[in-house]
């Protein structure tokens, strides 16, 4: 099977087309698609009505799925527990409000962030199937944090060089007014410290890694300089020329690279529903600095 792929922004993000999800991949596709893949860090493939078995299965083609660590929130499916939920259905159909626990979670992915950076060993990357698509925002937009370490002001770079910045699951509690985890939950994952440079592994080029919803610390300096700092550099990154806003479409499957690229959703109108389906590929190694 060839693929076709087409860019969809000069910085990164292409279609994929060519590729069934719901069929098994011979391995020169998946050679392609992870080629395509590490040349433009978000792949869109289009019209994968899928169901989540097929979804794990595929995911399974570039790593082994993550299984969500918390679970009193019901962000991960009962029926298939390498599914999380980013979902404002719940599971007898009921629309959920903003302020229930879980919603008030899963809005700190309104800020930039890359999935499962509080673990010890960080996620590759996730895949996101658009189930039903809000009409209102809910547009997902990513930036390349290669070119964003490329072009850092020379002030900026010299704060991240040869630094490692913290990143905990328990800030999401203090961010958004999520009940805080359990004592197990937070004894499961407490807070690792990451270089804010790193190489990638596959390209081997180096890009920024920071997060606005993980990152309580920084190597060096106080709570506020350290806030400051994750502000500044977010706001440099966050920079029309550097991003790639994807409006979805019912049935798209994403595929993004959490090594180099951070993203965030826009915000929705709470009365539409929306329900998409993650799967989340576990990392094999720690972060390297660069
Ligand atoms: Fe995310």
């Amino acid at each position: 099977m060839t693929i076709t792929v087409i860019p969809r922004h000069p910085a990164l993000g292409a279609e994929v087309r060519g590729v069934d999800m719901r069929r098994p991949m011979d391995s020169a596709t998946r050679q392609a698609v992870v080629d395509a893949w590490t040349k433009h860090l978000v792949l869109v493939f289009p019209e994968q009505e899928v169901t989540d078995q097929q979804h794990v299965a595929f995911t399974r083609n570039f790593g082994e799925p993550e299984i969500f660590h918390q679970t009193s929130l019901s962000l991960r499916s009962d029926r298939v527990r390498e599914i999380f939920l980013v979902s404002n259905v719940d599971d007898n159909d009921r629309l959920m409000k903003p302020s229930e626990p879980s919603q008030k979670q899963l809005s700190s992915s309104r800020q930039w962030h890359t999935d499962s950076s509080y673990r010890p060993t960080p996620s590759i990357g996730s895949l996101l199937h658009g189930i039903e698509i809000s009409r209102t925002g809910g547009i997902t937009q990513f930036i390349n944090m290669y070119k964003v370490y490329e072009d850092l002001p020379e002030s900026l770079r010299r704060q991240v060089e040869g630094r490692r910045a913290r990143h905990d699951f328990g800030m999401l509690h203090r961010i958004t007014g999520a009940p805080p985890a359990s004592p197990e939950e937070q004894a499961a994952m407490p807070p690792v410290w990451h270089p804010m440079v790193r190489r990638h592994p596959a390209s081997g080029r180096k890009s920024l890694y920071i997060s606005s919803i993980y990152n309580d610390a920084v190597e060096g300096l106080d709570d506020g300089a350290a806030q400051r700092l994750i502000e500044e550099l977010s706001a440099f990154a966050a920079q029309p020329h550097y991003m790639y806003r994807h409006v979805w479409e019912p049935h798209d499957v994403l595929m993004w690279d959490n090594r180099c690229t951070v993203h965030a959703v826009t915000p929705h109108d709470p009365e539409e529903r929306r329900v998409m389906h993650r799967t989340t590929i576990v990392g094999t190694e720690p972060v390297v600095a660069a």
